[in-house]
């Protein structure tokens, strides 16, 4: 593999003092200078700190081009830090999609490992949903359904269409970043694992983050693109309802967001479950249809989860038949023994694809107000 060839001669590029550029197409990324990057990022700056993660701070930058960059700084290189930059740039290298982060480059040499990615302006969903730009609630349902969408096109292409198939394994909101148009690009796949043809899952050690991780996964490692499923379930409920996946109650004792939920999808209540901030301002059917493809991605069993096309799908107007995919409203009322159907059953049969394009192309074509 090239990459890791490079890995292998990084003494040979500390020496090189210029940019290179990769000329191979599958790898259209370049190799920054050091200098460069100290200049873009005011020497890394604190005034140019974007924030701090697990492995390392970001900071944003500007290139001798005009180019706004941001600049992932991994901590001391640990033998397990190089393994991520390995890791990431080798995948990031691999995938292009509109809706994944795309790398622009990377350094590494002596302790630095610097990779530069492009500087999304609307930062991430985590800012909005939960951080500094939560009260300008600049995230209008139209917005949010196109962020939904496009975060799982992004997950559904790393699933399905990378080669060989992607498990992000840490999907959360943090790592959704906003472009732009606030176009979703999903971010950090450090934690990714590849997976080679005709593998189902692989047992590992667990990453990623706790209130996002599927239960068979913080349990015994078992890695299966269901894991990021289920997080992209939980990331759903977060989006809908600006909860947290994981809330400390009164007296200590934590909640997950699926059991917030559960009550009010029982009772059919799903006003309830809206982000309060979006001030009723949203289509119930959309809002009715969100909640339940997060409950079926969160299912306890991985098996009754849907893959990430089967919820591209669906998001997509293909749900035509509630049953055929068991989105029944009222559904865990039935198996508590409860035959009552519930009020607010909503008939999902007008959701046809093309409905669904002419509303995709209003919400893609959201702008800042
Ligand atoms: N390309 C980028 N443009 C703008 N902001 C970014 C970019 N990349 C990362 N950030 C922001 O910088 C902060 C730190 O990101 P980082 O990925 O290091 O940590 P994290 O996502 O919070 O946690 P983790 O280490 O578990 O991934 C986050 O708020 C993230 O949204
Ligand atoms: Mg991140």
């Amino acid at each position: 593999m090239r990459f890791w060839r490079y890995l292998c001669c990084i003494s040979k590029f500390e020496e090189q003092p210029e940019i290179s550029v990769s000329k191979n197409k599958d790898y259209p990324w370049q190799i920054y200078s050091l200098k460069e990057l100290l200049h873009a990022t005011n020497n890394f700056h604190n005034d140019n700190k974007i924030g701090e993660g697990g492995f390392g701070s970001v900071y944003w930058g500007r290139t001798s081009k005009g180019v706004e960059i941001a600049v992932k700084r991994l901590k001391a290189m640990s033998p397990k830090a190089e393994m991520e930059f390995a890791v990431e740039v080798e995948i990031l290298g691999r995938v292009r999609h509109e809706n994944l982060l795309g790398l622009r480059g990377f350094y590494a040499g002596g302790d630095e490992r610097l990779i530069v990615y492009d500087y999304m302006p609307n930062h991430s969903l985590t800012t909005h949903l939960h951080g500094q730009l939560a009260e300008d609630c600049l995230l209008d349902w139209p917005r949010r359904m196109s962020i939904v969408l496009g975060s799982a096109e992004g997950l559904a292409y790393l699933h399905h269409e990378a080669n060989p198939h992607i498990i992000h394994r840490d999907i959360k909101a943090s790592n959704v970043l906003l472009d732009n148009q606030f176009q979703a690009k999903v971010a950090d796949f450090g934690f990714a694992k590849l997976i080679p043809d005709g593998v189902s899952h692989l047992t590992t050690k667990v990453k990623g983050t706790l209130g996002y991780l599927a239960p068979e996964y913080a349990m015994w490692g078992k890695v299966s693109e269901s894991c990021d499923v289920y997080s992209f379930g939980i990331l759903l409920l977060e989006i809908i309802s600006a909860k947290k996946p994981l809330e400390k109650l009164p007296g200590g004792v934590k909640r997950d967001i699926v059991q917030w939920v559960t009550p009010y999808v029982q009772k059919g209540a799903f006003d309830c479950i809206a982000d309060p901030r979006l001030k009723g301002d949203y289509e119930p059917d959309e809002l009715k249809l969100a909640v339940m493809i997060a409950k079926r991605c969160t299912d306890h069993s991985p098996d009754n989860r849907p893959s990430m096309i089967e919820v591209v799908q669906w998001l997509k107007g293909g749900l035509r038949r509630k049953k055929e995919v068991g989105l029944v409203v009222g559904k865990d009322k039935e198996e508590d023994g409860d035959e009552e159907e519930a009020e607010n059953d909503t008939d999902y049969e007008g959701y046809g694809i093309d409905e669904y394009d002419d509303k995709r192309k209003a919400w893609k074509g959201a702008q800042v107000r």
